[in-house]
Order: structure tokens, then C-alpha cells, then sequence
């Protein structure tokens, strides 16, 4: 038999990454300066076939060429977050060194959850936990270092994304009303109410966790689809007359449609008064507890009892880095009632390890991640990359107000911001048809998505280069394509 043919072995780690960094470092100038269309599109057959995927796979990689060669036509297949104009969905735009702690986690790989298994790591997740628990008020500034998993304190635990981190909250609010349905299974009284433009995941989660998805009530929106907390109050009164019992209420902070956010402070305090469990969906918005001029806008979230908060949103962390913090720790601590032999048991352990607080078991170094974006820059460089986000969403708004053909439902609270263009005479149809013609052309990259039931391009202002003069062009280019498309 023909032995097979021996396979390329990386030897020097420095050599080839060199390599990579030099693509990476082209692309980003490339990117940057919006030499290349933020993105172009091709079927997934032709990406397949021009990187000879299934060649690969028989055969491996040849050479440090052809590594080379492969991440570059790689990078031709991407979306050009590095680019001004890309103004789409609300994922980080990393830092030029952001990769690095990826780079260390896949060259080491020491995950986070078990603290033998990467102290660390689990160091600097338990650190950023106590970091963003200080922000929000739920720790002293001076207990930074301390690691106690105790019932005593608040506590958290970093997950891969927003969508585990809500399924978190919402368990433990079940916990802590229903104790007995982690063994029995639910009781068939639970609810949870909120405002009907609640991220999807949480309606997965309650579907999820099997309460069904008509466990969650939908509270009145303004025309803004935001929480309206009289209505909050009938219908808690109405889900009570029904012999109901309300598991969780829930807001946004912000609405991932809008970037607005429901009043935190009053809703808090109906919950308080109501002894109800307050979880807020931070996931995009709680990065304004980092800025003095914003976290006025989550006035309040101290008297939540959970709160979820996306880094690899506006933290500029690549994707995925969420944390699910808890004012009352004990909350996580009987989140989950499972015993595993081979890590869970009550010998003294060095360290603290965060495996029986997630759903996940084996978690990738998150802490690290999010730790490096703040060390790449410093806290207060971070802090004004999101403010000054902010600024420029709402400078798009002042531009767009000075037209007569755009049209803008809200002042923007975020770097999200909706529009039409003209609404009098294009339909929701053709909103969205006019966005896939500007994605499709490939100078800008913009979302769309529905509020109260009409359609409105997106925009979300996440790369640090974006300016007003893209906003400009950006307005040029829509008129162009309406003109090309519709018989205006
Ligand atoms: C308000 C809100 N909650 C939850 C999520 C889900 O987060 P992830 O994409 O990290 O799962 C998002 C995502 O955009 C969001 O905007």
C-alpha cells in the first residue's frame, strides 16, 4: 500500500505568524482606508472551491505558502468590520492587537471554567466579573481582588454571548421562585413580562427551559417600543387576577431594534415594591455604566437582580464575551443543582472554579479578552470610543433631520439609529429591497429591522473611523440606488 504522502508540519510557530500578521496588518490598512468594498458577496460553492477546502482537509496544508496563500483569499471572503463605512450589526470592531489573547487561549488552550485547568485565565475572568460588578454598583472599588465565591456578595460568571448569558438570568429567576423545577420540572404558573421587542432570546430561553413561549406576557411600548411601566402595572394586575405568578420582569438596555431604553429606574422600583425579580438585557447598552456622561440612562439597574452585559458589542472583544452578573451571588450559586464527580465536590480547591455556575462546561478564556481590550487602551480610551460613538450616531440624526426626503422616528440614546427614506412613497418592501441593494453594491454595510410594524434601514455606528462625511455619502448613495431602483 502507498504510504501517505507526509504532511507539511508548521515548525516555526514565528515564522508563519509573522506571515498571517502581515495579511492581517495589510488588510486592516486596507480596510481602514475603505480601499476594498466592506463587503462582496459570493455563493459558498465558490468560496469552497477558490480555498480548496476539501483538498485540505484530504491533504493538509503543504507549505507556509500555501497557508499564507489560504488566509488570503480567506480575508477576500469576509466582511470589512475595519471599515469606516461598515455600520451594521451590532458586533465589536476589534482592536489592531485584539487577536493576540485568542492567539495565546488556541496556542495554550486553557479554558476558564476550572481553575487547575487555567488559573490565569480563570484569574481574569473572576477580575472582570468584580470589574463590571463595581460599574454597576454591586461591589466596592477596593474588592477587585477579591475571589470569594461566596452567597455573601454579588457575583457573576462570563458566558459565550448574550443569548447564554439571558438563559442564565432567566434560570436562576426560576430558582429562586421555583426551586423545586430544576428536579419536578415547571409549575404551570410562571410568567415573565416585558416589553414584545425583548431580544428573540429571551423568548427562546423561556421556550428553552420549558415554560413555552406564551410564558412571556408582552407589556405596552410606546411608539418607540419603549416599556410603558403604567402598562407594566395592569398587566401585572392582570396576570395576578389569573392566579399567575410572575417569574422575572424584563427590560432593554437597550432595544436591539431602536438602541433605546426602557426607564430602568421606575420599572426597578415597581419591581421592589412588587417583590419581583428585575432582570435587564444589557447586552449592547450597559457599556454607559463605563461613562459619567452616559450611565444616567440606566439609572437604576443597582436595584435589578440580574443584568447581562455583551463585551464583544461596544467593548470592542471578539466574538463572544458576555457577563451575567447578580446583585444577590447566592442567586448563581443555586442556579444550577447538579453534581458531576469529576469537578464538582467539596474537597478545598485552590482557586474558584466558575463550572458549576454556566451552562457551558468547558469555556474558552473570556476574562482574557475582555481584560485585553481594556489594557490595549486603558479604560478611559475605551470609555470615549463608546461615547464618541454615541456623538456620531446622533450627528447621522442631525444630518438626516436636515433633509426633506429621510425621515428619523427617535433621537438616538446609542450608536443605533433607524430611518426611511422617503416613507410617503416607498413601502416596507422597498425599505428593505433599497438595503440589500446598498449591501449588495458593497460601499456600505448597513441592517434594517421593523419597528411597530414598519420597516426602517439601520445603522449602527461601531468602527472608531466613522464620520460624518461617510454619513454624507452614505445619504448620496442611498438617493443613487432609490433612483436606480424605485420610479421616484
Ligand atoms: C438586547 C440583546 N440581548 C441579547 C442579545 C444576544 O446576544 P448574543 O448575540 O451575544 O447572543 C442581543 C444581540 O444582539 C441583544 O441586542
Amino acid at each position: 500500500m502507498k504510504s501517505p504522502k507526509p504532511t507539511f508540519s508548521p515548525t516555526s510557530i514565528t515564522a508563519t505568524t509573522n506571515a498571517v500578521s502581515t495579511l492581517l496588518s495589510d488588510y486592516i490598512a486596507q480596510s481602514e482606508a475603505n480601499a476594498k468594498a466592506v463587503l462582496q458577496q459570493e455563493e459558498p460553492k465558490i468560496i469552497a472551491e477558490k480555498l480548496a477546502l476539501k483538498k485540505l482537509i484530504e491533504s493538509g496544508f503543504s507549505s507556509q505558502e500555501n497557508i499564507v496563500d489560504f488566509v488570503a483569499t480567506y480575508l477576500t471572503h469576509t466582511n470589512h468590520l475595519k471599515n469606516p463605512r461598515y455600520m451594521g450589526h451590532q458586533v465589536a470592531v476589534p482592536q489592531e492587537l485584539s487577536g493576540i489573547p485568542d492567539f495565546i487561549h488556541g496556542t495554550i488552550n486553557n479554558p476558564g471554567s476550572l481553575y487547575e485547568m487555567g488559573p490565569a485565565p480563570a484569574t481574569l475572568e473572576g477580575f472582570m466579573i468584580n470589574w463590571m460588578l463595581a460599574k454597576v454598583g454591586w461591589l466596592e472599588d477596593d474588592k477587585l481582588y477579591d475571589f470569594e465565591f461566596t452567597p455573601h456578595r454579588a457575583n457573576g460568571v462570563l458566558t459565550h454571548g448574550g443569548s447564554i448569558a439571558n438563559l442564565t438570568a432567566l434560570t436562576a429567576a426560576r430558582a429562586a421562585i421555583a426551586p423545586e423545577a430544576w428536579t419536578e420540572g415547571n409549575p404551570d404558573d410562571l410568567v415573565v413580562l416585558g416589553p414584545a421587542n425583548t431580544h428573540y432570546s429571551i423568548g427562546r430561553a423561556l421556550s428553552l427551559m420549558g415554560l413555552g413561549k406564551n410564558a412571556f406576557i408582552p407589556v405596552a411600548v410606546d411608539a418607540h417600543e419603549v416599556m410603558d411601566v403604567a402598562s407594566l402595572a395592569a398587566v401585572y394586575q392582570q396576570v395576578k387576577s389569573k392566579g399567575k405568578r410572575v417569574m422575572a420582569v424584563v427590560a432593554n438596555a437597550c432595544a436591539t431594534s431602536t438602541g433605546l431604553f426602557d426607564p430602568i429606574e421606575a420599572i426597578a422600583d415597581f419591581c421592589q415594591q412588587q417583590q419581583l425579580w428585575f432582570h435587564v438585557d444589557g447586552a449592547h447598552g450597559a457599556v454607559v455604566l463605563m461613562s459619567d456622561k452616559q450611565r444616567f440612562k440606566m439609572k437604576g439597574v443597582e436595584k435589578a437582580d440580574s443584568l447581562i452585559w455583551d463585551a464583544h458589542k461596544m467593548m470592542r472583544v471578539p466574538s463572544l464575551c458576555t457577563a451575567v452578573l447578580f446583585k444577590n451571588g447566592a442567586h448563581l450559586l443555586q442556579n444550577f443543582q447538579q453534581k458531576g464527580s469529576y469537578v464538582f465536590h467539596d474537597s478545598k480547591v485552590i482557586g474558584m472554579d466558575t463550572m458549576p455556575y454556566t451552562i457551558e462546561c468547558t469555556k474558552s478564556a473570556l476574562g482574557t479578552k475582555l481584560f485585553w481590550a481594556l489594557a490595549l487602551e486603558g479604560e478611559s480610551k475605551l470609555t470615549h470610543y463608546v461615547e464618541t460613538r454615541f456623538e456620531q450616531a446622533l450627528r447621522f440624526y442631525e444630518i438626516l433631520s436636515a433633509t426633506d426626503d429621510f425621515h428619523c422616528l427617535y433621537r438616538p440614546q446609542t450608536n443605533i439609529l433607524c430611518f426611511q427614506y422617503r416613507p410617503d412613497q416607498l413601502n416596507d418592501a422597498q425599505q428593505l429591497e433599497l438595503r440589500y441593494a446598498l449591501v449588495n453594491h458593497g460601499a456600505f454595510y448597513l441592517t434594517s429591522c421593523e419597528i411597530d410594524g414598519k420597516r426602517y434601514l439601520r445603522v449602527v455606528v461601531m468602527n472608531p473611523h466613522t464620520q460624518a462625511s461617510d454619513f454624507v455619502t452614505l445619504i448620496a448613495v442611498i438617493r443613487e440606488k432609490a433612483q436606480d431602483l424605485f420610479d421616484l
